[in-house]
């Protein structure tokens, strides 16, 4: 039944053979130079974390130093009853609180676009670029549709950079004033990601 000496000595060698050759095929088939594949402990990842952020931003449209501009727009926007075509570039503050001159966490880059003609919707695309404690440097990512005469409008946040690598999440947008005269809005965001 036992096995003699040189049975277990050539099993022993044929499988530390095979495990090199496996082992050599592999890292010969990663280290091409172009693309290899990696543990995430090498990035320095660890264990995924879920944040919650809150903060207020102020689309101000009018004034003589507005933070959203309309930069184009189509022939039949202005005949359009949701401004369809209409495409605006924002640099819009983000506030802890909703008053405009309480603690500047960010500013909101990006565009919005009226992109339908049945109700307001409009499509987000910006980058949240945060300058508050240890999130300077670090922004979001928001990609979607924002019908703003909704209580609520949920918008996915697509990625990050910075602490906020790998992120994926959503936002929640809910409008906390608009001022029908000046146009002028302050938004309250509730945004959700898990990152690294
Ligand atoms: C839309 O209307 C505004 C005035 O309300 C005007 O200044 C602008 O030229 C118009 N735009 C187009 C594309 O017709
Ligand atoms: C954020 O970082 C920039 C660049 O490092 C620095 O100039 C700025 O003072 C920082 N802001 C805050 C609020 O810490």
């Amino acid at each position: 039944m036992a096995k003699t000496l040189s049975e277990l000595l050539s099993s022993t060698f044929l499988f530390l053979f095979t495990l090199l050759f496996f082992a050599t095929t592999l890292a010969s088939a990663k280290s091409n130079g172009f693309s290899n594949i990696l543990s995430p402990a090498k990035l320095g990842l660890k264990q995924e974390k879920l944040s919650h952020l809150h903060f207020y931003f102020h689309d101000i449209v009018s004034g003589q130093k507005p933070s959203a501009v309309r930069v184009a727009s189509a022939a039949m926007t202005n005949k359009s009853e949701t401004g369809f075509g209409a495409v605006v570039m924002v640099d819009d503050p983000l506030t802890v609180a909703p008053k405009r001159n309480s603690k500047l966490v960010g500013k909101a880059q990006g565009i919005y676009a009226s992109a339908a003609q049945d109700e307001v919707g409009l499509l987000m695309v910006m980058n949240f670029a945060f300058t508050e404690g240890k999130y300077n440097g670090s922004s979001l990512s928001l990609l979607g549709r924002n019908t703003v005469f909704t209580t609520v409008r949920e918008m996915p946040i697509v990625g990050g950079s910075g602490l906020f690598r790998f992120a994926r999440g959503y936002a929640q947008a809910k409008t906390h004033t608009f001022d029908i005269k000046t146009g002028d809005a302050v938004v309250e965001y509730n945004v959700y990601v898990f990152h690294y």
